[in-house]
C-alpha cells in the first residue's frame, strides 16, 4: 500500500501551481437500473492521485494555502447495509489529512474544479460553485483549465509508488494472460477464457480496469461480447488488464490460437505484427516522439505486408499514403496510469502537447497521444492487423488505395481476421522497460501454454 506520505507530497506538489482554492471530488457510484442496485463504486482518479482511498461523496479542497478533505461521517443507518465507517478523525490519522464532515463544506468565493464524469457529481458541484459543470465534459477554460494542466503536470511523469502500483497491476495482468492461455480449447465459449483471466485477478483482491474484450472476432476493436465460440481454427483475441486496489491499470493484449497451434497464415501475420510492435518499443525512449513511435510500427507493417504480397507497390510510397491504416486504423497506443488511457477524462489535453492537435488523416485520426516521451511516463505499444469489412469493402475507404491490396493473397490468409499485440512499457532515463514483459508473446512461448 502507499503511505500517506505520498499523497502528502502530491498535494504539494499540486499546491505550488495552484494560485486560488479548487474542488477534487471522489464522485458517487451509479445506479444500474434502480438507486439501490449499483455500480461498484470507482472514485475519480484525481481524487485517487491525492488522497489514496476511494470514499464516496467525499470532496478534496485544495489551494495555495492548505488541503482540506470533507467527507461523510459515519451513519448509523447505512452501517446496516455498508457496515462500519471509520470516524473522521480515524480517516485523518490514515490518510494524514485534516477531515471535516461534508456539510461543513463551504467554498471561499470562486474555486477551480475539474468536471466529474457522472451526473450526480457534476449536479451536487453545480449547486456549491454556483454555475454550469458538464458531466464528463473536457472543454476546460480559465482557473479550471489552468487547474487539468497542474495534473496534468504531476501525473504525466509517474512518481516511485505510481510505478510500484503500475508493476503490481501488470503482474496481476500477467496472471489473468496465462490464465486465459490455459483455459483455451475448441468447443468452449469466450466466456469461459474471460472468466478463467477475471478470476485470476479477483483472486488477487483486484478488479478489471476496463471491460475485457476476449473474441474470436477481434477486428471489432473493442469487442464487448462474450458469447462466441471457439472454433479449433480461431485466433482467439484477448485485451484483459487488472487494476490495483489503488487503482492503478494494467492493460495488455495477447492473440493465441485456439487449437494450440497457429497456421501459416496466422504465423506470417502474427509475425509481421510483433515485428512492428518490437521495432515501436525499441523507438520508446527520453525526447523520442509518439507520433514517430506510430509511425515506426506503421513502416514496419507495410513492410511485413508487402513481403507478404498482400500490398503492391513501392513500400515507403504505400506508407507515405497511408496504407498501413488499412489494417491499422487505430494509434500505437496511448498514456497509461490511473486510467487505461490516463487523463482522457481531460480530453486530448493530457496527450496532445500543447498546440497540437489530432490529424485528421485515416492513420492517425485516433493517436491518442503526440508527446515528446520523457523518463517516468507510462505508455502503451499495441499494433495491429485488422480485416475490418467496413473498410476494405468500402470503396470510398480504400480510396486509390484500392488498387493497391492484392485480393487473392488476402483471401489465402482469410483465417485471420484480428491481431494485436498489446504491452505497457515505462519510459526510463535511459530508454524503456516493459513492465508487461513475462507475458508470453513469441509463437513457441504461447504455444507451449494454450490449453496446458
Ligand atoms: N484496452 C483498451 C485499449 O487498449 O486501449
Ligand atoms: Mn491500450
Ligand atoms: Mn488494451
Amino acid at each position: 500500500m502507499t503511505s500517506p506520505e505520498v499523497f502528502a507530497a502530491r498535494r504539494a506538489r499540486l499546491q505550488q501551481s495552484l494560485t486560488r482554492p479548487s474542488v477534487v471530488v471522489a464522485g458517487f457510484a451509479r445506479p444500474r437500473n434502480f438507486r439501490a442496485n449499483r455500480y461498484p463504486f470507482r472514485a475519480e482518479s484525481h481524487f485517487l492521485y491525492l488522497v489514496g482511498k476511494p470514499l464516496e461523496g467525499a470532496v478534496l479542497v485544495i489551494g495555495p494555502d492548505g488541503a482540506v478533505l470533507y467527507a461523510e461521517p459515519p451513519d448509523p443507518a447505512e452501517a446496516l447495509w455498508g457496515g462500519p465507517m471509520p470516524s473522521l478523525e480515524a480517516l485523518s490519522r490514515e490518510l494524514g489529512i485534516e477531515v471535516r464532515p461534508i456539510d461543513a463544506l463551504e467554498l471561499p468565493g470562486p474555486v477551480a474544479l475539474l468536471p466529474p464524469q457522472d451526473r450526480e457529481s457534476a449536479c451536487w458541484l453545480e449547486e456549491r460553485v454556483n454555475r454550469p459543470v458538464d458531466a464528463g465534459g473536457a472543454e476546460l477554460e480559465g482557473a479550471d483549465a489552468a487547474l487539468a494542466d497542474a495534473m496534468i503536470a504531476l501525473r504525466l511523469r509517474h512518481d516511485g509508488a505510481a510505478v510500484a502500483e503500475l508493476r503490481e497491476a501488470a503482474r496481476v495482468t500477467a496472471l489473468a494472460h496465462a490464465a486465459g492461455m490455459r483455459a483455451t480449447r475448441p468447443g468452449v465459449r469466450e466466456c469461459v477464457v474471460r472468466a478463467a483471466m477475471e478470476a485470476a485477478i479477483i483472486e488477487c483482491g483486484m478488479t478489471t480496469s476496463y471491460g475485457s474484450i476476449v473474441t474470436v472476432h477481434g477486428e471489432v476493436l473493442h469487442n464487448e461480447r462474450h458469447d462466441g465460440w471457439l472454433a479449433a481454427g480461431d485466433l482467439l483475441l484477448a485485451d484483459v488488464g487488472a487494476e490495483t486496489r489503488g487503482g492503478w491499470a494494467g492493460d495488455v493484449t495477447r492473440t493465441w490460437p485456439v487449437s494450440g497451434r497457429m497456421s501459416g497464415s496466422q504465423r506470417a501475420l502474427y509475425q509481421v505484427v510483433l515485428e512492428a510492435q518490437i521495432a515501436a518499443i525499441s523507438a520508446v525512449r527520453p525526447g523520442a516522439s509518439f507520433r514517430e513511435v506510430h509511425r515506426t510500427a506503421s513502416r514496419v507493417l507495410v513492410h511485413g505486408l508487402c513481403d507478404l504480397g498482400v500490398l503492391v507497390g513501392g513500400e515507403e510510397e504505400l506508407f507515405e499514403r497511408g496504407a498501413a491504416a488499412l489494417f491499422f486504423p487505430h494509434g500505437i497506443g496511448h498514456l497509461l496510469g490511473l486510467d487505461v488511457h490516463d487523463m482522457e477524462d481531460l480530453g486530448d489535453r493530457a496527450g496532445y502537447a500543447p498546440g497540437r492537435a489530432r490529424s485528421t488523416a485515416p492513420g492517425e485520426r485516433y493517436l491518442r497521444l503526440d508527446r515528446e516521451l520523457e523518463p517516468g511516463m507510462c505508455v502503451t505499444i499495441e499494433p495491429g492487423y485488422y480485416r475490418i469489412p467496413f473498410i476494405l469493402d468500402d470503396p470510398l475507404a480504400l480510396g486509390d488505395l484500392a488498387s493497391a491490396i492484392d485480393r487473392s493473397v488476402l483471401d489465402r490468409l482469410s483465417d485471420v481476421r484480428g491481431i494485436r499485440i498489446e504491452d505497457d512499457v515505462l519510459v526510463t532515463e535511459s530508454g524503456s522497460e516493459v513492465l508487461t514483459a513475462s507475458i508470453p508473446k513469441t509463437i513457441p512461448e504461447m504455444e507451449a501454454l494454450i490449453g496446458s
